[in-house]
């Protein structure tokens, strides 16, 4: 790689020496500065890294011409070079949401039907859900040894300093019975108060206020400058926890109630939230849930609902979970906060598979302590149903993280000369026609390839977070590569650095790019050349795989070459490939129908051939390590089950790696016929099928 710089230091005059120790000098200020106050670095660690050591270089080569302003001075070691990744010994969930009464209900419901109970009480944990951002904390024989952040859930980034920094968190822990290895996980927060003084503060310094106290918990926790961490006040709230023996072995905690166990996170030293209680009925957990929502305003930290969980561990382990929640919790969420704005403008943004969405610009407007300027308005049919039109005075809301919406039209504010909408019937960005296909409601672009919209934004989803998550190419650079039609499909980012030593005017010199940033970005698109298959899949930006989807299929087919082949022969319905499709659990008709045409298409598929010849290498599916002896078999469950509900078992099963069919055939591996198995039995034995009883099936997954 070319220097970053004009001069070696061995080469360098005094003068060189002070003019460069002064450019240094702003430019490391103006990254400290970018990275510490917005949270939005733009060059990537290692390159800073250099520029500070190029400093220090010259300092060791000329100590008399060090500044007063020195960048070695200012922070010193405090400095962490980047986060480290740290891979969660569980994953850390999600929750599925409820939103009434009802969902609650079902919630309880599915758990008794979950667990078979007939008349055991089933009590609750009811918790708030505070608005933060959720860390956790490893023990190791009672000190606190490392800390990381969610990340995807899987993988998270080692803040264990900037952890220590929180008085809420302790180094050690207190009292006794604790496991040998204890991992706590809660919420990092910032309390109103210190949230409004920190903006007092930014904007004293002349600095961007933080837009909410998650924001503002969320910049001060990912500092690299654990100094600038100390300065903020953050807090904790301890949920939930993780039991390990001195081996790392699952430790099964004395205790087999979830808020007994809270009580004793508390005696070893963590902040439980006081507004927790167990309740025993609907009707007591609603009343809970109305009396945390009562208090919500005058609380001084941020809440956005109330979780629920069963509080009794045994069941909540055989619960387990689906598709990264918990079966066992539920976040009962507040209702949408309101406000009153009008429309200035109903713009029509063009998605990556076409969908014509259109976006009401608002009058900005605070909802719920966040300005808000635009309004999703979902389809035409939505604007068409509520009658919605420029310039209407309207009720928007607005719930947690997702995008505000438009409730309703105040009419009698309507101003007499306003008109009704009218959807576009072209693609406001390529021209071609817009049509809703069969009983769809959303109008797509049918410009497919020719629009250019389809491409940008195709483009900005395939290197997006959970994409290829290519540091440094946000909305704005993809845009502009598009324009200067550098950048026209996914391959052509990888052929980018090669491109650009041929261009007359290189990236570098173009304006808002420079040398340490496009030298950046070159570093973040090298380290993508490797990239694992469910990452490959989900940037592939096919309609309907999503994230589960994309991870459901790298699961099933290993590889990119299984993957391939098997879409290819699925092509043919009537094929064995076709079913196994079918039959991976999770998958419709509608995916596994996009997910072909995707392949089928020439132009497609030409892209992703080039895709694949510019990567290093596609990564094969690594199984989770807890991989059990019956993962990848297909079991069949018939005839009735005494110890676990036909369901429990089906998901126990399916933590495990194993595929539960419904039907016997030569396939299936292991048949577990409890009495009255009837027909499947019958076919089982004729077969000469492995058929094991409810004990039998329970030893097996006990090994
Ligand atoms: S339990 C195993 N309890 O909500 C379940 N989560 O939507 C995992 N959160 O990522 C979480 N307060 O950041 C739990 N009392 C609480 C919580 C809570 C806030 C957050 C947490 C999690 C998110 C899930």
């Amino acid at each position: 790689m070319a220097s970053l710089f004009p001069i070696d230091v061995a080469d360098m005059s005094e003068l060189d020496a002070e003019v460069e120790l002064k450019r240094l000098a702003a430019e490391i200020k103006l990254h400290d500065k970018l990275y510490h106050t917005k949270d939005a670095p733009k060059i990537s660690d290692a390159v800073y890294d250099k520029l500070r050591l190029r400093n220090q270089e010259i300092e060791t080569k000329f100590p008399h011409l060090k500044r007063s302003d020195s960048p070695s001075d200012r922070v010193g070691s405090e400095v962490q070079s980047g986060f480290k990744k740290i891979t969660h010994t569980r994953p850390m969930l999600s929750l599925a949401n409820a939103f009434d009464e009802g969902d609650v209900q079902d919630f309880i419901e599915r758990v008794q039907r979950f667990l078979g109970l007939a008349d055991e009480e089933l009590v609750l944990t009811c918790e708030p859900k505070i608005d933060g951002l959720s860390a956790s904390l490893r023990y190791e024989h009672g000190v606190f040894v490392s800390g990381a952040t969610r990340g995807d859930g899987r993988v998270g980034e080692d803040i264990t300093q900037n952890l220590s920094t929180i008085a809420e968190i302790p180094k050690k822990l207190s009292g006794d019975g604790w496991p040998a290895v204890l991992e706590v996980r809660g919420e990092v927060y910032m309390s109103k108060p210190d949230f409004n003084a920190l903006n007092v503060a930014q904007e004293n310094a002349d600095k961007p206020p933080f837009a909410n106290p998650r924001n503002a918990a969320a910049g001060s926790l990912r500092q690299l400058d654990v100094a600038v961490t100390r300065t903020r006040k953050l807090q904790f709230f301890a949920y939930a926890y993780l039991f390990y023996d001195a081996d790392g072995n699952d430790a099964t905690p004395t205790l087999n109630s979830h808020n007994a166990n809270l009580h004793a996170l508390e005696a070893w030293g963590f902040t439980i939230n006081p507004l927790t209680a167990t309740c025993a009925t609907l009707a007591e957990t609603m009343a809970q849930y109305h009396k945390i929502e009562q208090q919500r305003s005058k609380l001084p930290y941020d809440i956005d609902g109330v979780v629920l969980k069963v509080d009794r561990l045994d069941w909540q382990s055989r619960l387990g979970m689906v598709s990264r929640a918990p079966r066992w919790a539920i976040a009962q969420k507040f209702p949408a906060e309101k406000a009153q704005t009008k429309i200035k403008d109903i713009e029509i943004q063009v998605g990556r598979t076409g969908a014509l969405t259109p976006v009401a610009k608002l009058e900005p407007v605070t909802v719920g302590g966040v300005v808000v300027s635009n309004a999703t308005l979902h389809n035409a049919d939505e604007i068409a149903r509520k009658d919605i039109r420029i310039g209407d005075t309207v009720i928007i809301q607005r719930a947690g993280d997702v995008i505000p919406q438009v409730v309703e039209v105040i009419i009698e504010k309507r101003d007499a000369a306003s008109q009704a909408f009218v959807f576009p019937d072209h693609c406001p960005d390529c021209g071609s026609p817009a049509i809703a296909e069969g009983d769809d409601v959303v109008m797509r672009c049918t410009g497919g390839l020719v629009c250019p919209a389809q491409h940008v934004e195709q483009l900005r989803h395939f290197v997006s977070r959970n994409a290829f998550d290519i540091d440094g190419l946000g909305a704005k650079q993809i845009e502009e590569l598009w324009q200067k039609e550098l950048v026209r499909s996914p391959a052509d980012i990888f052929k980018l650095v090669d491109k650009n030593k041929t261009l007359g005017e290189p990236i570098q010199n173009w304006k808002g790019w420079g040398e340490l940033s496009v030298d950046n970005l070159f570093a973040a698109i090298d380290e993508r050349r490797t990239i694992p298959l469910e990452r490959f899949i989900f940037a592939l930006g096919i309609r309907h795989v999503g994230q589960a989807s994309a991870r459901l299929l790298a699961k099933n087919y290993g590889s990119l070459d299984a993957l391939i082949t098997a879409i290819d022969a699925a092509q043919n319905v009537d094929t064995e490939a076709y079913a196994n499709l079918l039959a991976i659990d999770g998958f419709g008709e509608k995916v596994a129908k996009n997910l072909l045409s995707f392949f089928a298409e020439a132009a497609t598929r030409e892209m992703v051939d080039n895709l694949i010849a510019s990567l290093d290498r596609v990564e094969d599916f690594i199984a989770p390590k807890n991989d059990h002896a019956i993962a990848g078999k297909i079991i069949v469950f018939t005839g009735s089950m005494e110890k676990m509900t036909r369901s429990e078992a089906k998901a126990r099963a399916e933590s495990m790696g194993a595929k539960v069919s419904g039907s016997v055939s030569a396939k299936t591996d292991i048949v577990v016929a409890g009495p009255g198995s009837g027909s499947k039995g019958k076919k089982a034995k004729e077969l000469g099928l492995n058929v094991i009883d409810e004990d039998g099936w329970l030893a097996l997954i006990a090994e």
